[in-house]
């Protein structure tokens, strides 16, 4: 039998956001620059070389695997890849296939990837407003997210939606987006701004909003319950008696969740990152193209995962001041 993977902290990496692609056809501002740069098509991993390196990791012990961008959905052939890992679903070495994505290609995606296995799909949407939406993706469009949200529902997908919270900017739609998640049963996962690519002409800091200050709007309207609710990801849960949903809080800048981490995330170029908020990676893509035996990728992944920190280094001022944490979101998978 294969060990699984423990890192030095005892932890047992069981969840895997792979990133298919860097590239993205919104760019919203606290994510990407306007002009933003994607990496020549041949340094990514082929479709091929994603499923091998996904299915050691499967075999390794990885039971949840997050397919993540850019967006995931406008890499080319996407399907056939979510297809191929659906056979680990089948043989019930992986729980959950699922993705992250912002929503604009589900209308044209939904059925099939219901149809792969995926069963719930987190989808990015910080505004219901079309104006709003266009400025903050810089310009997407509102009405085709919406159409693939349906799509989502439609097809009996479960669908999450993350928001981005966003002093000066979502803070006025907090319960209408919050009611327009209940009509539809879908749960809503608040994020706290990360320091994360380019700081650019955006203020990161002054779009700073404390998802205690939001929890504490909430909380004045409904009643909140804490629930122990466990996805695997790294969101605490409360429950909204008076709408019935579950409402997530991602405070990686507050609340400290690293003890429990369970993650790693693969680019789309095939270095693995120990931890969202740190430097430290691995390169698996030489190891990969080096040897058709899988025993040498299975030792480098081993090697890297014996690297992994305690925790993670998310530091606005030393961001500001030394220019630190330019890697974009994007690459790494969010
Ligand atoms: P669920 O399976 O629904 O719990 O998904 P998830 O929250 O793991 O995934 P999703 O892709 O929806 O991520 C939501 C947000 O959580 C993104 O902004 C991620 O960057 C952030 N996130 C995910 N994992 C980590 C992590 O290990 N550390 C930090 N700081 N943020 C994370
Ligand atoms: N801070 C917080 N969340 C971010 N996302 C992208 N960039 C950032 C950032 N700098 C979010 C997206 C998506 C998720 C994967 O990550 O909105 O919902
Ligand atoms: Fe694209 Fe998601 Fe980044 Fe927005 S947050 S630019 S949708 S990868």
């Amino acid at each position: 039998m294969t060990a699984p993977l423990i890192d030095p902290f005892q932890r047992a990496i069981s969840y895997l956001r792979v990133s298919v692609t860097d590239r993205c056809d919104f760019r919203c501002v606290y994510c990407m620059a306007e002009n933003m740069q994607f990496l020549p098509k041949k340094e990514l991993l082929t479709l091929e070389e994603l499923d091998r390196m996904c299915s050691t990791f499967v075999r390794l012990g990885v039971k949840k695997l997050r397919i993540t961008g850019g967006e995931p959905l406008v890499r080319r052939d996407i399907m056939t890849f979510f297809r191929s890992m659906s056979r680990h679903l089948d043989s019930g070495d992986l729980h959950e296939l699922t993705l992250t994505t912002n929503g604009s290609q589900l209308h044209r995606f939904a059925e099939d990837l219901y149809a792969a296995g995926v069963r719930r799909v987190n989808v990015s949407l910080d505004t219901l407003d079309e104006d709003k939406f266009a400025r903050v993706t810089r310009w997407g469009r509102l009405p085709q997210v919406l159409k693939g949200i349906d799509a989502a529902l439609a097809a009996g997908l479960k669908v999450k939606i993350n928001t981005v919270a966003l002093k000066g900017f979502n803070e006025d739609e907090l319960f209408a987006l919050t009611e327009w998640c209940a009509d539809r049963c879908m749960d809503l996962t608040f994020i706290e701004v990360m320091p994360m690519g380019d700081l650019g002409n955006e203020d990161r800091v002054g779009q700073y909003w404390s998802l205690k200050d939001l929890r504490g709007q909430l909380a004045e309207r409904y009643t909140l319950s804490d629930i122990p609710k466990r996805t695997g990801g790294p969101a605490r849960y409360a429950k909204i008696e008076e709408t019935g949903q579950d409402i997530g809080f991602i405070t990686p800048l507050t609340h400290n969740f690293c003890e429990s981490c369970n993650r790693v995330r693969l680019t789309c170029t095939g270095e693995l990152y120990m931890c969202l908020g740190q430097e430290d990676m691995a390169d698996l893509r030489a190891p990969l193209r080096a040897s058709e035996d899988d025993r040498v990728l299975e030792q480098a992944i081993r090697a890297a995962i014996s690297l992994k920190p305690k925790g993670h280094d998310f530091d606005y001022s030393r961001q500001r001041a030394d220019g630190q944490m330019t890697r974009h979101m994007s690459h790494t998978g969010g």
